[in-house]
């Protein structure tokens, strides 16, 4: 059978020195909680919770139900498990202080909201750093993420590597499936929100995208990052959420989004970059920044390098 998560995680305590049984348990409730999401997401309509909440959240967009649910239950097991000295959220303006020091978890409880009303692929990422969120993401003790899709499927990196789990129903244990998830050195898929593109910040960027075109790239853009993201690391290719004339650094929050897949990506041989700099050596000044996000395959983030070079 294959091995359970919380076996994995004691199975790799030789290997990864700092995965210590405070972080393995930290872990587990995330997991735990992101079971309890998904159980809930895949009968959302018949629980009432789909569609707005009804409010504004600190980032100005429209809070929907099971953004508002999932942030709760993160937050219960994050709290009762006591592991976890700092915890920030997308759904919460400041970040709640539990005790000095220990870990700290930042998540994007649900992502790729716009998407849960039409039953398209969506995901809770989360960001581990020990006693302070405003590190670089360099220095993250482990980031992953849950995608809610036909398969609820775990990806994980404590620094050495990335693997991933999927859920399995009859036991309801997420089960190693991809001990080593490596991203191929290039791929055919490019992925960016091309109605923005005149207002892109880069003209750069409109002629990387028209270079792609022509090396006959095909377009698949989700809208969930965490879907795009997911492709991303299985397929190759590259994903963008760039700076425009609207979003000025962006739309990508980086604690909680850019951070993490940023960490999962390299983890995996990629490569990811704001444009100017790697995104881990962002050093954070606010809970809810936003970075401009350009990640994959190493060909294409470094092509696009170039022609953001040559703008
Ligand atoms: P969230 O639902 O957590 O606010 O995140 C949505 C984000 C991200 O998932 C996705 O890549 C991006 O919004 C899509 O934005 P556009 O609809 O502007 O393309
Ligand atoms: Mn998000
Ligand atoms: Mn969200």
């Amino acid at each position: 059978m294959a091995v359970p998560f919380t076996a994995y995680l004691f199975n790799k305590k030789e290997e990864i020195p700092h995965l210590d049984d405070d972080l393995i348990l930290l872990l587990n409730e995330i997991a735990a909680a992101t079971k309890e999401i998904a159980g809930k997401v895949r009968k959302a309509g018949l629980l009432g919770i789909l569609g707005s909440a009804g409010k504004v959240n600190v980032q100005g967009e429209e809070v929907q139900k099971l953004d508002e649910l999932a942030n709760e239950i993160l937050l219960e097991n994050l709290k009762n498990c006591g592991k976890a000295c700092q915890i920030t959220s997308e759904e919460i303006e400041d970040c709640l202080v539990v005790s000095e020091s220990g870990y700290t978890v930042a998540f994007d409880p649900l992502d790729g909201s716009s998407n849960i009303d039409v039953n398209i692929s969506i995901g809770t990422i989360f960001s581990i750093h020990r006693d302070s969120v405003l590190k670089a993401g360099k220095e993250q003790i482990a980031a992953g993420y849950v995608i809610y899709g036909p398969s609820t499927m775990l990806v994980l990196s404590l620094g050495k590597g990335v693997s991933a789990f999927t859920l399995d129903p009859e036991s309801g244990n997420f089960l190693l499936s991809h001990p080593e998830v490596k991203l191929p050195k290039k791929g055919k898929i490019y992925s960016i929100n091309e109605a923005n593109r005149e207002k892109w910040t880069e003209e750069g960027l409109r002629r990387f995208i028209d270079f792609l075109k022509e090396e006959k790239y095909t377009l698949r853009y989700v809208g969930s990052m965490v879907a795009d993201v997911h492709r991303t690391l299985f397929k190759g290719g590259i994903f963008i959420y760039p700076a425009d004339k609207k979003n000025t650094s962006g739309k990508l929050r980086l604690l909680y989004e850019a951070s993490p897949m940023a960490f999962l990506i390299e983890q995996a041989g990629g490569m990811a970059s704001t444009g100017e700099k790697p995104i881990l050596e962002v050093v954070p000044e606010k809970l809810h920044q936003r970075v401009p996000v350009i990640l994959g395959s190493k060909w294409e983030v470094e092509k696009c390098l170039e022609f953001l070079s040559n703008n």
